[in-house]
Protein backbone atom coordinates (compact mmCIF):
# COMPACT_ATOMS: atom_id res chain seq x y z
CA UNK A 1 0.00 0.00 0.00
CA UNK A 2 1.26 3.14 -0.95
CA UNK A 3 0.47 6.33 1.34
CA UNK A 4 0.88 9.64 -0.13
CA UNK A 5 3.94 11.31 1.63
CA UNK A 6 1.67 14.15 2.33
CA UNK A 7 -1.09 11.74 4.61
CA UNK A 8 1.72 9.10 5.61
CA UNK A 9 2.01 10.79 8.85
CA UNK A 10 -1.41 9.71 9.29
CA UNK A 11 -1.29 6.43 9.83
CA UNK A 12 1.40 6.69 12.59
CA UNK A 13 1.54 5.90 15.93
CA UNK A 14 1.13 9.65 17.46
CA UNK A 15 -2.80 8.46 18.20
CA UNK A 16 -3.29 8.54 21.54
CA UNK A 17 -2.60 12.45 21.59
CA UNK A 18 -5.22 14.77 22.07
CA UNK A 19 -6.80 16.43 19.37
CA UNK A 20 -6.10 20.46 20.33
CA UNK A 21 -6.07 23.06 18.15
CA UNK A 22 -8.33 26.53 18.72
CA UNK A 23 -8.79 28.76 16.18
CA UNK A 24 -8.43 32.52 17.35
CA UNK A 25 -12.19 33.29 18.30
CA UNK A 26 -14.11 35.70 16.55
CA UNK A 27 -17.94 37.07 17.20
CA UNK A 28 -21.01 35.37 15.96
CA UNK A 29 -23.18 37.17 13.40
CA UNK A 30 -20.84 40.11 13.21
CA UNK A 31 -20.33 40.31 9.28
CA UNK A 32 -22.98 40.43 6.40
CA UNK A 33 -23.05 37.03 4.39
CA UNK A 34 -21.08 37.51 1.14
CA UNK A 35 -22.37 36.60 -2.25
CA UNK A 36 -19.53 35.09 -4.24
CA UNK A 37 -18.78 36.98 -7.91
CA UNK A 38 -20.58 35.44 -10.94
CA UNK A 39 -17.84 35.11 -13.71
CA UNK A 40 -18.52 36.35 -16.97
CA UNK A 41 -17.61 34.75 -20.27
CA UNK A 42 -15.11 36.48 -22.43
CA UNK A 43 -16.90 35.51 -25.08
CA UNK A 44 -19.27 33.24 -26.88
CA UNK A 45 -18.15 31.03 -29.98
CA UNK A 46 -20.01 28.87 -31.85
CA UNK A 47 -22.71 29.02 -28.83
CA UNK A 48 -19.71 27.99 -26.52
CA UNK A 49 -19.74 30.43 -23.55
CA UNK A 50 -15.82 30.73 -22.97
CA UNK A 51 -13.98 30.98 -19.29
CA UNK A 52 -10.85 32.25 -18.22
CA UNK A 53 -10.11 31.22 -14.46
CA UNK A 54 -6.81 32.29 -13.22
CA UNK A 55 -5.53 30.30 -10.26
CA UNK A 56 -4.12 32.16 -7.97
CA UNK A 57 -2.47 32.86 -4.44
CA UNK A 58 -4.05 35.95 -2.54
CA UNK A 59 -4.86 37.37 0.66
CA UNK A 60 -8.21 38.02 2.14
CA UNK A 61 -9.93 39.00 5.05
CA UNK A 62 -11.93 36.11 7.23
CA UNK A 63 -11.37 37.12 10.99
CA UNK A 64 -11.81 40.54 11.39
CA UNK A 65 -8.14 42.16 11.16
CA UNK A 66 -5.95 38.83 10.53
CA UNK A 67 -5.21 38.10 6.66
CA UNK A 68 -5.66 34.89 5.59
CA UNK A 69 -3.72 33.41 2.61
CA UNK A 70 -5.67 31.29 -0.04
CA UNK A 71 -5.53 30.18 -3.22
CA UNK A 72 -8.51 31.23 -5.24
CA UNK A 73 -10.03 30.57 -8.32
CA UNK A 74 -9.78 34.37 -9.52
CA UNK A 75 -8.05 34.79 -6.08
CA UNK A 76 -11.39 35.09 -4.53
CA UNK A 77 -12.67 32.01 -2.25
CA UNK A 78 -15.47 31.13 -2.42
CA UNK A 79 -14.17 31.37 -6.39
CA UNK A 80 -16.60 32.99 -8.81
CA UNK A 81 -19.64 31.60 -9.21
CA UNK A 82 -20.15 30.52 -13.43
CA UNK A 83 -23.82 30.36 -14.06
CA UNK A 84 -24.25 27.91 -17.49
CA UNK A 85 -27.84 26.83 -19.10
CA UNK A 86 -28.45 23.53 -20.30
CA UNK A 87 -27.22 22.25 -23.45
CA UNK A 88 -25.56 25.66 -23.88
CA UNK A 89 -21.40 24.22 -23.80
CA UNK A 90 -19.05 25.66 -21.61
CA UNK A 91 -15.56 25.77 -21.98
CA UNK A 92 -13.22 26.92 -18.77
CA UNK A 93 -9.60 27.66 -19.07
CA UNK A 94 -7.91 27.28 -16.00
CA UNK A 95 -4.63 28.57 -15.69
CA UNK A 96 -2.33 27.53 -12.93
CA UNK A 97 -0.51 30.32 -11.62
CA UNK A 98 0.14 28.58 -8.05
CA UNK A 99 3.23 27.00 -6.75
CA UNK A 100 1.65 23.50 -7.17
CA UNK A 101 -0.43 21.03 -9.71
CA UNK A 102 -4.35 21.30 -9.64
CA UNK A 103 -7.00 19.60 -10.77
CA UNK A 104 -10.49 21.06 -11.76
CA UNK A 105 -13.51 18.65 -11.19
CA UNK A 106 -17.10 19.79 -12.15
CA UNK A 107 -19.03 18.26 -9.26
CA UNK A 108 -22.07 16.48 -10.52
CA UNK A 109 -21.76 17.37 -14.21
CA UNK A 110 -22.08 14.81 -16.54
CA UNK A 111 -18.73 15.31 -18.51
CA UNK A 112 -16.33 13.80 -20.90
CA UNK A 113 -13.54 12.11 -18.91
CA UNK A 114 -10.68 14.38 -20.53
CA UNK A 115 -12.95 16.93 -18.68
CA UNK A 116 -13.71 15.35 -15.91
CA UNK A 117 -10.97 15.95 -13.63
CA UNK A 118 -9.31 12.22 -13.64
CA UNK A 119 -7.23 13.14 -10.06
CA UNK A 120 -3.84 12.49 -12.19
CA UNK A 121 -4.53 14.89 -14.93
CA UNK A 122 -2.79 17.10 -13.66
CA UNK A 123 -2.36 21.12 -14.86
CA UNK A 124 1.37 21.81 -13.84
CA UNK A 125 2.16 26.13 -12.41
CA UNK A 126 2.84 28.04 -15.59
CA UNK A 127 6.49 27.82 -16.30
CA UNK A 128 6.87 24.20 -14.73
CA UNK A 129 7.87 21.51 -17.06
CA UNK A 130 8.05 18.71 -15.17
CA UNK A 131 6.87 18.02 -11.23
CA UNK A 132 9.64 16.78 -9.50
CA UNK A 133 9.55 13.82 -7.12
CA UNK A 134 5.57 13.17 -8.24
CA UNK A 135 5.03 9.48 -9.51
CA UNK A 136 4.52 9.48 -12.86
CA UNK A 137 1.05 8.56 -13.53
CA UNK A 138 0.78 5.70 -16.40
CA UNK A 139 -3.52 5.51 -17.24
CA UNK A 140 -5.18 4.70 -19.70
CA UNK A 141 -3.21 6.59 -22.49
CA UNK A 142 0.16 6.26 -20.90
CA UNK A 143 0.92 9.33 -19.81
CA UNK A 144 -1.44 10.39 -17.65
CA UNK A 145 -5.34 9.74 -15.74
CA UNK A 146 -7.26 10.27 -19.05
CA UNK A 147 -6.00 13.55 -20.52
CA UNK A 148 -2.61 13.60 -19.51
CA UNK A 149 -0.40 16.60 -17.72
CA UNK A 150 -0.82 19.78 -19.24
CA UNK A 151 1.48 22.57 -18.57
CA UNK A 152 0.30 25.54 -17.52
CA UNK A 153 -3.47 25.69 -18.74
CA UNK A 154 -6.04 23.40 -19.77
CA UNK A 155 -9.62 23.79 -21.27
CA UNK A 156 -12.36 21.89 -19.46
CA UNK A 157 -15.08 21.62 -21.90
CA UNK A 158 -18.65 21.01 -19.94
CA UNK A 159 -21.53 19.91 -22.16
CA UNK A 160 -24.33 20.83 -19.95
CA UNK A 161 -26.66 18.30 -21.30
CA UNK A 162 -28.29 17.55 -18.02
CA UNK A 163 -31.30 19.31 -16.36
CA UNK A 164 -31.00 22.57 -13.78
CA UNK A 165 -28.81 22.27 -10.85
CA UNK A 166 -26.76 23.61 -8.46
CA UNK A 167 -23.15 21.98 -9.08
CA UNK A 168 -19.25 23.06 -7.97
CA UNK A 169 -15.96 22.97 -9.23
CA UNK A 170 -13.30 22.29 -7.11
CA UNK A 171 -9.43 20.93 -6.97
CA UNK A 172 -9.18 16.94 -7.47
CA UNK A 173 -5.46 16.89 -6.99
CA UNK A 174 -4.19 13.55 -6.52
CA UNK A 175 -3.31 12.73 -2.58
CA UNK A 176 -3.84 16.50 -2.41
CA UNK A 177 -7.39 17.33 -2.40
CA UNK A 178 -7.91 18.02 1.25
CA UNK A 179 -4.88 20.87 1.03
CA UNK A 180 -6.00 22.31 -2.14
CA UNK A 181 -9.99 22.39 -1.53
CA UNK A 182 -8.86 23.54 2.23
CA UNK A 183 -6.89 26.89 0.85
CA UNK A 184 -10.01 28.15 -0.97
CA UNK A 185 -10.56 25.98 -4.61
CA UNK A 186 -14.21 25.71 -4.82
CA UNK A 187 -16.87 27.56 -6.23
CA UNK A 188 -20.30 27.37 -7.58
CA UNK A 189 -21.53 26.43 -11.16
CA UNK A 190 -25.20 27.10 -11.52
CA UNK A 191 -27.11 25.30 -14.61
CA UNK A 192 -30.21 26.95 -15.20
CA UNK A 193 -33.33 25.70 -17.77
CA UNK A 194 -36.08 27.23 -19.30
CA UNK A 195 -38.13 24.43 -17.21
CA UNK A 196 -37.28 25.82 -14.38
CA UNK A 197 -37.18 29.49 -15.02
CA UNK A 198 -40.91 28.72 -15.59
CA UNK A 199 -41.65 27.98 -12.23
CA UNK A 200 -42.58 30.67 -10.01
CA UNK A 201 -39.23 29.91 -7.79
CA UNK A 202 -37.75 32.74 -5.54
CA UNK A 203 -35.28 34.52 -7.77
CA UNK A 204 -32.53 37.56 -8.09
CA UNK A 205 -31.70 38.67 -4.62
CA UNK A 206 -33.88 35.91 -2.99
CA UNK A 207 -31.75 33.15 -4.12
CA UNK A 208 -28.88 32.64 -1.89
CA UNK A 209 -26.02 30.19 -2.81
CA UNK A 210 -24.38 28.96 0.78
CA UNK A 211 -21.14 27.09 0.68
CA UNK A 212 -20.85 25.97 3.91
CA UNK A 213 -16.98 25.02 4.92
CA UNK A 214 -15.29 24.49 8.17
CA UNK A 215 -11.87 25.91 9.11
CA UNK A 216 -9.46 25.87 11.87
CA UNK A 217 -6.93 29.28 11.70
CA UNK A 218 -3.91 30.45 13.23
CA UNK A 219 -3.14 33.36 15.59
CA UNK A 220 -2.14 35.08 12.64
CA UNK A 221 -5.03 34.89 10.37
CA UNK A 222 -4.08 31.71 8.36
CA UNK A 223 -5.63 28.16 7.75
CA UNK A 224 -4.25 26.01 9.80
CA UNK A 225 -4.22 22.27 8.53
CA UNK A 226 -3.29 19.70 10.67
CA UNK A 227 -0.97 17.08 8.34
CA UNK A 228 2.27 17.28 7.59
CA UNK A 229 2.44 19.57 4.46
CA UNK A 230 5.90 20.98 4.93
CA UNK A 231 4.12 24.78 4.44
CA UNK A 232 2.43 23.92 7.75
CA UNK A 233 3.59 24.11 10.98
CA UNK A 234 3.40 20.55 13.06
CA UNK A 235 2.37 20.58 16.42
CA UNK A 236 1.40 17.72 18.66
CA UNK A 237 -2.29 16.11 18.25
CA UNK A 238 -2.05 17.17 14.90
CA UNK A 239 -2.43 13.78 13.29
CA UNK A 240 -5.32 12.90 15.31
CA UNK A 241 -7.24 15.94 13.84
CA UNK A 242 -6.33 14.67 10.69
CA UNK A 243 -6.82 11.00 10.66
CA UNK A 244 -10.46 11.04 10.52
CA UNK A 245 -10.84 14.42 7.98
CA UNK A 246 -10.23 17.67 9.04
CA UNK A 247 -13.28 19.14 10.89
CA UNK A 248 -12.63 22.97 12.05
CA UNK A 249 -13.89 24.78 14.94
CA UNK A 250 -14.96 27.67 12.96
CA UNK A 251 -17.96 27.70 10.61
CA UNK A 252 -17.95 29.62 6.96
CA UNK A 253 -20.63 30.69 5.03
CA UNK A 254 -19.42 31.94 1.53
CA UNK A 255 -16.00 32.35 3.03
CA UNK A 256 -17.30 34.34 6.15
CA UNK A 257 -17.26 33.31 9.51
CA UNK A 258 -21.00 32.74 11.38
CA UNK A 259 -22.41 35.43 8.92
CA UNK A 260 -25.74 36.94 9.31
CA UNK A 261 -28.39 38.04 6.28
CA UNK A 262 -30.96 40.57 6.42
CA UNK A 263 -34.11 39.06 4.50
CA UNK A 264 -37.68 39.85 3.89
CA UNK A 265 -40.36 38.43 5.45
CA UNK A 266 -41.07 36.56 1.78
CA UNK A 267 -39.57 32.95 0.24
CA UNK A 268 -35.98 32.36 -0.36
CA UNK A 269 -34.70 29.82 -2.25
CA UNK A 270 -31.36 28.61 -0.41
CA UNK A 271 -29.09 26.57 -2.44
CA UNK A 272 -26.88 24.75 0.51
CA UNK A 273 -24.15 23.32 -0.49
CA UNK A 274 -21.92 21.63 2.11
CA UNK A 275 -17.85 22.42 0.31
CA UNK A 276 -16.32 21.10 3.96
CA UNK A 277 -13.69 18.83 3.74
CA UNK A 278 -15.23 15.91 6.30
CA UNK A 279 -17.89 17.71 8.43
CA UNK A 280 -21.70 16.60 7.93
CA UNK A 281 -24.23 19.19 9.11
CA UNK A 282 -27.43 18.63 10.96
CA UNK A 283 -29.15 21.59 9.52
CA UNK A 284 -32.48 23.23 11.26
CA UNK A 285 -34.51 26.54 11.50
CA UNK A 286 -33.88 27.82 15.01
CA UNK A 287 -37.05 28.74 16.07
CA UNK A 288 -38.81 26.61 14.06
CA UNK A 289 -41.83 28.45 11.63
CA UNK A 290 -44.87 27.95 13.66
CA UNK A 291 -46.35 24.50 12.16
CA UNK A 292 -42.69 23.35 11.55
CA UNK A 293 -41.70 21.90 8.27
CA UNK A 294 -39.63 25.00 7.51
CA UNK A 295 -36.87 23.33 5.17
CA UNK A 296 -38.97 22.99 1.47
CA UNK A 297 -37.20 20.85 -0.49
CA UNK A 298 -37.32 21.31 -4.00
CA UNK A 299 -34.43 20.00 -5.31
CA UNK A 300 -31.04 17.19 -4.51
CA UNK A 301 -27.87 17.11 -5.69
CA UNK A 302 -28.34 17.15 -9.94
CA UNK A 303 -31.98 18.53 -10.32
CA UNK A 304 -35.25 19.26 -9.38
CA UNK A 305 -37.77 16.88 -7.28
CA UNK A 306 -40.50 16.16 -8.53
CA UNK A 307 -42.75 17.61 -5.83
CA UNK A 308 -41.60 19.50 -2.84
CA UNK A 309 -40.89 17.90 0.49
CA UNK A 310 -41.19 19.37 3.60
CA UNK A 311 -38.36 19.19 6.12
CA UNK A 312 -37.64 20.34 9.92
CA UNK A 313 -34.13 18.96 9.61
CA UNK A 314 -31.43 18.07 7.01
CA UNK A 315 -28.69 16.19 7.38
CA UNK A 316 -25.97 17.54 4.92
CA UNK A 317 -23.04 15.42 3.89
CA UNK A 318 -19.63 16.93 2.61
CA UNK A 319 -20.43 17.09 -1.30
CA UNK A 320 -24.29 17.19 -0.86
CA UNK A 321 -26.58 19.82 -2.18
CA UNK A 322 -30.24 20.59 -1.30
CA UNK A 323 -32.32 23.20 -2.89
CA UNK A 324 -34.71 24.43 -0.22
CA UNK A 325 -37.44 27.32 0.37
CA UNK A 326 -37.71 28.96 3.72
CA UNK A 327 -40.68 31.19 4.14
CA UNK A 328 -39.49 33.77 6.31
CA UNK A 329 -42.99 35.31 6.28
CA UNK A 330 -43.86 32.84 8.71
CA UNK A 331 -42.13 34.54 11.56
CA UNK A 332 -42.80 38.17 12.79
CA UNK A 333 -40.79 40.62 11.46
CA UNK A 334 -37.57 41.40 13.90
CA UNK A 335 -37.35 37.64 14.54
CA UNK A 336 -33.43 36.20 14.82
CA UNK A 337 -33.71 32.50 12.92
CA UNK A 338 -30.17 30.98 13.45
CA UNK A 339 -29.38 27.81 11.12
CA UNK A 340 -28.50 25.26 13.57
CA UNK A 341 -26.45 22.44 13.53
CA UNK A 342 -27.41 19.83 15.45
CA UNK A 343 -24.26 17.48 15.07
CA UNK A 344 -22.12 20.29 16.29
CA UNK A 345 -21.46 20.85 19.27
CA UNK A 346 -20.35 24.78 20.56
CA UNK A 347 -19.64 27.19 18.32
CA UNK A 348 -19.96 24.29 15.31
CA UNK A 349 -23.08 24.09 16.11
CA UNK A 350 -24.65 27.02 14.17
CA UNK A 351 -23.82 28.37 11.19
CA UNK A 352 -25.68 31.18 9.94
CA UNK A 353 -28.53 34.36 11.24
CA UNK A 354 -31.51 34.96 9.37
CA UNK A 355 -32.81 38.47 10.36
CA UNK A 356 -36.29 38.49 9.08
CA UNK A 357 -37.49 41.72 8.33
CA UNK A 358 -41.32 42.80 7.86
CA UNK A 359 -43.49 41.03 5.28
CA UNK A 360 -43.49 42.36 1.94
CA UNK A 361 -44.88 41.18 -0.93
CA UNK A 362 -43.99 38.34 -2.85
CA UNK A 363 -45.36 36.83 -5.96
CA UNK A 364 -43.02 33.39 -5.45
CA UNK A 365 -44.84 30.42 -5.03
CA UNK A 366 -43.79 26.85 -3.97
CA UNK A 367 -45.96 24.84 -7.11
CA UNK A 368 -46.79 21.14 -6.06
CA UNK A 369 -45.30 19.85 -9.36
CA UNK A 370 -41.48 20.94 -9.73
CA UNK A 371 -39.69 18.26 -12.20
CA UNK A 372 -41.22 15.00 -13.77
CA UNK A 373 -41.36 12.06 -11.92
CA UNK A 374 -38.78 9.70 -12.64
CA UNK A 375 -39.55 6.38 -14.73
CA UNK A 376 -40.20 3.89 -12.23
CA UNK A 377 -37.20 1.62 -11.64
CA UNK A 378 -37.64 -1.97 -11.88
CA UNK A 379 -34.36 -3.71 -9.97
CA UNK A 380 -35.36 -7.20 -12.59
CA UNK A 381 -33.60 -4.65 -15.02
CA UNK A 382 -30.64 -3.95 -13.20
CA UNK A 383 -27.52 -4.78 -15.69
CA UNK A 384 -25.95 -5.81 -12.40
CA UNK A 385 -25.51 -6.12 -8.79
CA UNK A 386 -21.88 -4.42 -7.51
CA UNK A 387 -20.79 -4.07 -3.72
CA UNK A 388 -18.28 -1.54 -2.82
CA UNK A 389 -17.24 -2.19 1.24
CA UNK A 390 -16.24 1.61 2.54
CA UNK A 391 -13.72 0.86 5.58
CA UNK A 392 -11.25 2.56 7.42
CA UNK A 393 -9.72 5.83 7.35
CA UNK A 394 -10.39 6.27 10.81
CA UNK A 395 -7.83 6.11 13.83
CA UNK A 396 -5.31 5.78 11.24
CA UNK A 397 -6.33 2.47 9.67
CA UNK A 398 -5.68 2.76 5.88
CA UNK A 399 -9.23 4.20 4.31
CA UNK A 400 -10.10 1.18 1.81
CA UNK A 401 -13.09 0.31 -0.76
CA UNK A 402 -13.65 -3.41 -0.68
CA UNK A 403 -10.32 -3.47 0.87
CA UNK A 404 -8.26 -1.86 -1.26
CA UNK A 405 -6.48 1.64 -1.49
CA UNK A 406 -6.74 3.30 -4.78
CA UNK A 407 -4.53 2.65 -7.69
CA UNK A 408 -4.71 4.16 -10.95
CA UNK A 409 -4.01 1.71 -13.38
CA UNK A 410 -6.47 -1.12 -11.64
CA UNK A 411 -9.83 -1.02 -12.88
CA UNK A 412 -11.83 -1.55 -10.39
CA UNK A 413 -15.45 -1.86 -11.91
CA UNK A 414 -16.50 -2.21 -15.94
CA UNK A 415 -20.35 -1.25 -17.03
CA UNK A 416 -22.03 -0.32 -20.14
CA UNK A 417 -23.19 3.18 -20.88
CA UNK A 418 -26.76 3.52 -21.20
CA UNK A 419 -27.42 0.49 -18.36
CA UNK A 420 -28.84 1.21 -15.11
CA UNK A 421 -27.23 -0.70 -12.15
CA UNK A 422 -27.44 -1.50 -8.32
CA UNK A 423 -24.73 -0.59 -6.29
CA UNK A 424 -24.76 -1.29 -2.62
CA UNK A 425 -22.66 0.87 -0.75
CA UNK A 426 -21.59 -0.47 2.83
CA UNK A 427 -19.61 1.73 4.98
CA UNK A 428 -18.29 1.52 8.66
CA UNK A 429 -18.72 3.84 10.53
CA UNK A 430 -20.04 6.93 8.55
CA UNK A 431 -18.93 8.04 4.74
CA UNK A 432 -19.81 10.27 2.11
CA UNK A 433 -20.13 7.92 -1.12
CA UNK A 434 -19.67 10.32 -4.48
CA UNK A 435 -19.25 8.85 -7.99
CA UNK A 436 -18.37 10.88 -11.16
CA UNK A 437 -20.39 10.28 -14.44
CA UNK A 438 -23.03 8.91 -12.94
CA UNK A 439 -26.44 10.14 -10.96
CA UNK A 440 -28.22 7.43 -9.06
CA UNK A 441 -31.45 7.41 -6.83
CA UNK A 442 -31.78 5.91 -3.32
CA UNK A 443 -33.58 2.87 -3.44
CA UNK A 444 -33.05 1.93 0.37
CA UNK A 445 -31.38 2.03 3.22
CA UNK A 446 -30.84 -1.15 5.62
CA UNK A 447 -33.22 -2.58 3.87
CA UNK A 448 -36.06 0.28 4.75
CA UNK A 449 -37.20 3.03 2.17
CA UNK A 450 -35.37 5.89 2.12
CA UNK A 451 -35.03 9.11 3.96
CA UNK A 452 -36.98 11.76 3.04
CA UNK A 453 -34.09 13.55 2.29
CA UNK A 454 -33.08 10.70 -0.43
CA UNK A 455 -35.63 12.13 -3.05
CA UNK A 456 -34.03 13.15 -6.60
CA UNK A 457 -31.30 12.44 -8.37
CA UNK A 458 -27.95 12.44 -6.30
CA UNK A 459 -24.22 12.28 -6.98
CA UNK A 460 -23.71 11.76 -3.39
CA UNK A 461 -25.26 10.76 -0.56
CA UNK A 462 -24.30 10.41 3.09
CA UNK A 463 -24.19 6.74 5.07
CA UNK A 464 -24.21 7.01 8.92
CA UNK A 465 -23.15 3.50 9.09
CA UNK A 466 -24.71 -0.29 7.07
CA UNK A 467 -25.45 -0.50 4.01
CA UNK A 468 -26.92 2.03 1.30
CA UNK A 469 -28.99 0.54 -2.28
CA UNK A 470 -28.49 3.07 -4.92
CA UNK A 471 -29.87 2.63 -9.00
CA UNK A 472 -27.18 4.38 -11.00
CA UNK A 473 -27.66 5.30 -14.21
CA UNK A 474 -24.74 5.48 -16.46
CA UNK A 475 -25.76 8.05 -19.23
CA UNK A 476 -23.18 10.43 -20.96
CA UNK A 477 -19.83 9.84 -22.06
CA UNK A 478 -17.49 6.77 -22.09
CA UNK A 479 -14.10 6.66 -20.45
CA UNK A 480 -12.36 6.38 -16.89
CA UNK A 481 -14.34 7.77 -14.05
CA UNK A 482 -13.57 7.55 -10.50
CA UNK A 483 -15.76 6.85 -7.07
CA UNK A 484 -14.65 7.92 -3.75
CA UNK A 485 -15.43 9.02 -0.44
CA UNK A 486 -16.20 12.54 -0.29
CA UNK A 487 -14.21 13.06 2.90
CA UNK A 488 -11.75 14.49 1.21
CA UNK A 489 -9.07 13.41 3.63
CA UNK A 490 -10.10 9.73 3.22
CA UNK A 491 -10.49 10.53 -1.29
CA UNK A 492 -6.42 11.38 -0.20
CA UNK A 493 -5.73 8.52 1.79
CA UNK A 494 -6.82 6.78 -1.30
CA UNK A 495 -10.74 5.72 -0.33
CA UNK A 496 -10.85 5.81 -4.12
CA UNK A 497 -11.96 3.34 -7.49
CA UNK A 498 -11.73 3.57 -11.13
CA UNK A 499 -14.84 2.18 -12.97
CA UNK A 500 -14.86 1.99 -16.71
CA UNK A 501 -17.89 3.01 -18.55
CA UNK A 502 -17.74 1.56 -22.18
CU1 LIG B 1 -16.58 16.68 -5.30
CU2 LIG B 1 -14.59 13.47 -6.93
O1 LIG B 1 -15.53 15.10 -6.07
CU1 LIG C 1 -14.74 8.26 4.23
Amino acid sequence: VALPTAVGGAVGVRLAVTATHRSPSVPRFAVPLPIPPVLRPVSTEDGTDRYEVRQLPAEVEILPGRPTPIWGYEGVFPGPTIEARSGRPVAVRHHNHLTVPTVVHLHGGVTPPDSDGYPLDLVLPVGQHRWPGHHVPTGPSGHGGTAGVAHGARTYRYPNQQPAATLWYHDHRMDFTGPQVYRGLAGFYLLRDDAEENLPLPRGERELPLMITDRFFNEDGSFFYPSLDPDLRERPGVHALFADGVRGDTILVNGAPWPFVRVDGARYRLRILNASNARSYDLHLDPPPPGGGGLVQIGSDVGLLPRPVSHDSLYVGAGERYDVIVDFSRYPAGTSVVFGNRSGAGPTAEVLRFDVGTRVADDSAIPERLGPDPEPFDESQAATTRTFRFLGGQGGLPATINLRTFQPDRVDARARLGSTEIWRITVDPEHPFHLHLGHFRVIDRNGSPPDPQDTGWKDTVQIRGGEVRIAVRLTGYPGRYVLHCHNLEHGDMMMMANYEVA
